[in-house]
């Protein structure tokens, strides 16, 4: 089974714990970049990034096109923002069609909405098989615990690293 994991990270949590998962299983790993760059300080991260959740926008990408034909289990990693999924993976989602996948899903949050981001998740991808989702809280502040979280979940994941 070929593997991907693909993320959107604004602070680098969620980058941290893509990149032990996709070494634990041995999949390809593509950070999702986009043109339009977010404030990073003070208030207007998060007025930008929740405006941004709220009108349902989808920043433009501006990675090299992603071969999903190629993989059978893609992994998506994602800050929650504003209780659901950041809106580079609805950029995603929307410009990839994304069908009979075994579909993974990691979240990194400040301590809530994990479980409502991986629900919305998973409506924006009907046609999918769906492994375990794990969330993490600020991985970058406590990376140990965390580490070896990552690298358990992946593990159990159960995918072959024989590609
Ligand atoms: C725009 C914005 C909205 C956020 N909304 C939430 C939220 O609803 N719940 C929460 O627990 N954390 C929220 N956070 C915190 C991030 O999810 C958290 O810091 C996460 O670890 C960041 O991951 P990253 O470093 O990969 O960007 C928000 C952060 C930003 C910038």
């Amino acid at each position: 089974m070929k593997a991907l994991v693909v993320y959107f990270s604004f602070e680098g949590n969620t980058k941290l714990v893509a990149k032990k998962i996709s070494e634990t299983i041995n999949a390809d790993l593509v950070e999702l970049k986009t043109s339009k760059v977010y404030p990073k300080e003070g208030i207007g991260k998060f007025f930008w990034g929740g405006k941004s959740v709220i009108f349902g926008e989808k920043p433009e990408l501006i990675n090299q096109p992603i071969d999903m034909k190629q993989y059978d289990v893609i992994i998506i990693g994602t800050p929650v923002w504003a209780g659901t999924f950041a809106p580079p993976i609805k950029s995603l989602i929307s410009q990839y069609p994304i069908q009979g996948k075994k579909i993974g899903m990691f979240a990194c949050h400040g301590g809530g909405g994990a479980a409502k981001c991986f629900e919305k998740l998973k409506k924006a991808l009907p046609g999918n098989e769906f492994l375990s989702v794990i969330d993490f809280v600020e991985p970058l502040r406590k990376s140990d615990g965390n580490t070896t979280k990552a690298i358990k979940w992946a593990e159990g994941l159960n995918i072959s690293k024989d590609i």
